[in-house]
C-alpha cells in the first residue's frame, strides 16, 4: 500500500486533518518555548548558604520555583496559606530535590495580621534572607472586604506582599546581597490606579479588573522600593511569567476554566512559567539590576506608563503605609 492510498483513504475525514494541524501546532509552540526560554540548565549559580522565601509555594509557579531553588542548595521556606497543601508539596519537593532544607511556614498573606507574625517567626528563625519571591496570588474574586478592611485580591496580591517585603527588608539587608522578585502580570498593562480599590472602594472595577489593577500597583511598588533600597545590596524586580497553565483560574466558573483547559494546550506548564521567575532570582548578569520588569522572555520592559509616575508611586506608598500601619511603631 502507497503513502497515499493510506492518506487518501476514506478513515481520514476532516477530523483527522484538524487533529493533525493541532498536534503540529502544539509541537511548534513547545519548540518555540524551548528556544526563547532562558537556559536554566547553562546557569550555574549555586545557593547553598543561602535562604529563599517563596509565597504560594505550594501549587504552580511557586512550586516549580521552590524545587529548583532547592536543588541548587537553598534553604527554602514554603510560604503557604494551608498547611495540608503545604505539607504536601513539601514532601514532594523534598522527594524530588533531595533537598532536606525546606521548611513550611504558614502565612495567609490577605490578612495583615498573619503576614505579621509570620514575619516575626521568620526573623527569628532566618536573620538573612536573600531571596524573596513574591508569588502567591487569587484571581476570580469580586469586592470582597477581609476583616481588616481591605479588598481581599488588593491584598492578597499587593497590599500582602508590599507589608512582607518591608516587614523582611532588615533581614534582606543583612545578607549583604540579596534580591526581591515579584511575580506580575502581562494582565498589568489593562489595569489602572486608584489607591481606593486597596479598601474595596473606588471606580468600579470590571469583571476581573481587580487582576490588572493589582499586578499594576506591584509594578508601580517595585519601582519605587528600588529606589528606596538603592545603595543597600537588595535589588527589587519584577517579571511576567506568560500565560501558563496552573491553578489560577481555580476560582472561575467551569465555563471559563474548560476554556482554559482547551487552550492550555497552547500554554506554558509550571516548569516553564517558572523559567523567567527563576532567571530574575538566579542569573549573575542581573546583580546590582534593580527597579526594572521583564517580559515574559526575560527582556526589560518598560511598565505601563501608570506605574511610571513618581508622583503616584508616592502617593500609593504612602497609602500603603498607612493601611498597613508600617508607620505606627510597635
Ligand atoms: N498562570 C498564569 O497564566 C499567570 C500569568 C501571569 C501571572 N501569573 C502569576 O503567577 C503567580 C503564581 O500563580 P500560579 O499561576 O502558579 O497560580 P496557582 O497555581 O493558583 O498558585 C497560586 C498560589 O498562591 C497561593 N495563595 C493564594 N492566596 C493566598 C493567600 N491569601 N495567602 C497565601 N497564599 C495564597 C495559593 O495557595 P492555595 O493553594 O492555598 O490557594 C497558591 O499556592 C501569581 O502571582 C500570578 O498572578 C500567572
Ligand atoms: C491577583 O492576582 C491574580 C492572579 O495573578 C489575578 O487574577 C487577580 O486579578 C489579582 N487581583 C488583583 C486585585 O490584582
Ligand atoms: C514587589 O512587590 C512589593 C509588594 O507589593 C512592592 O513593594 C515592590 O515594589 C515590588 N517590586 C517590584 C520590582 O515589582
Ligand atoms: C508622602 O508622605 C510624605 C511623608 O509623610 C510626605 O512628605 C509626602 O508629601 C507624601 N507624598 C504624597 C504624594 O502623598
Amino acid at each position: 500500500m502507497s503513502l497515499w492510498s493510506v492518506l487518501s483513504s476514506p478513515a481520514w475525514g476532516p477530523g483527522s486533518v484538524v487533529l493533525i494541524l493541532v498536534l503540529l501546532l502544539r509541537l511548534s509552540v513547545q519548540i518555540w518555548h524551548k528556544f526563547y526560554l532562558w537556559d536554566l540548565q547553562h546557569c550555574s549559580t549555586d545557593l547553598t548558604g543561602k535562604t529563599a522565601v517563596v509565597t504560594g509555594a505550594n501549587s504552580g509557579i511557586g512550586k516549580a520555583v521552590s524545587q529548583e531553588l532547592a536543588r541548587r542548595g537553598a534553604r527554602v521556606i514554603l510560604a503557604c496559606r494551608s498547611r495540608e497543601r503545604g505539607q504536601q508539596a513539601l514532601a514532594e519537593i523534598q522527594a524530588t530535590s533531595k533537598s532536606n532544607r525546606l521548611l513550611l511556614g504558614e502565612v495567609d498573606l490577605s490578612s495583615m495580621a498573619s503576614i505579621r507574625s509570620f514575619a516575626q517567626r521568620l526573623l527569628q528563625e532566618c536573620p538573612e534572607i536573600h531571596l524573596l519571591v513574591n508569588n502567591a496570588a487569587v484571581s476570580g474574586f469580586p469586592t470582597t472586604l477581609t476583616p481588616e478592611g481591605l479588598d481581599l485580591t488588593f491584598a492578597t496580591n499587593y497590599t500582602g506582599p508590599f507589608l512582607l517585603t518591608n516587614l523582611l527588608q532588615g533581614a534582606l539587608q543583612r545578607a549583604g546581597s540579596a534580591r526581591v522578585v515579584n511575580v506580575s502580570s502581562f494582565r498589568q498593562s489593562h489595569g489602572y490606579i486608584d489607591e481606593d480599590h486597596l479598601i474595596g472602594a473606588g471606580r468600579p472595577l470590571t469583571f476581573n479588573q481587580n487582576y490588572d489593577c493589582s499586578k499594576l500597583l506591584l509594578a508601580s511598588f517595585t519601582g519605587k522600593l528600588a529606589q528606596r533600597l538603592q545603595g543597600t545590596g537588595v535589588t527589587v524586580n519584577s517579571v511576567d511569567p506568560g500565560v501558563v497553565y496552573t491553578k489560577i483560574m481555580k476560582h472561575f466558573s467551569w465555563s471559563y476554566r474548560f476554556l482554559f483547559w482547551l487552550l492550555s494546550f497552547f500554554f506554558k506548564d509550571s516548569k516553564q512559567g517558572a523559567v523567567p521567575v527563576l532567571y530574575l532570582s538566579l542569573a549573575k548578569e542581573l546583580d546590582g539590576v534593580s527597579g526594572k520588569h521583564f517580559s515574559s522572555s526575560c527582556v526589560i520592559t518598560l511598565p505601563p506608563e501608570a506605574a511610571q509616575d513618581p508622583h503616584v508611586a508616592q502617593s500609593l506608598w504612602n497609602t500603603s503605609v498607612r493601611l498597613t500601619n508600617l508607620d505606627k511603631v510597635d
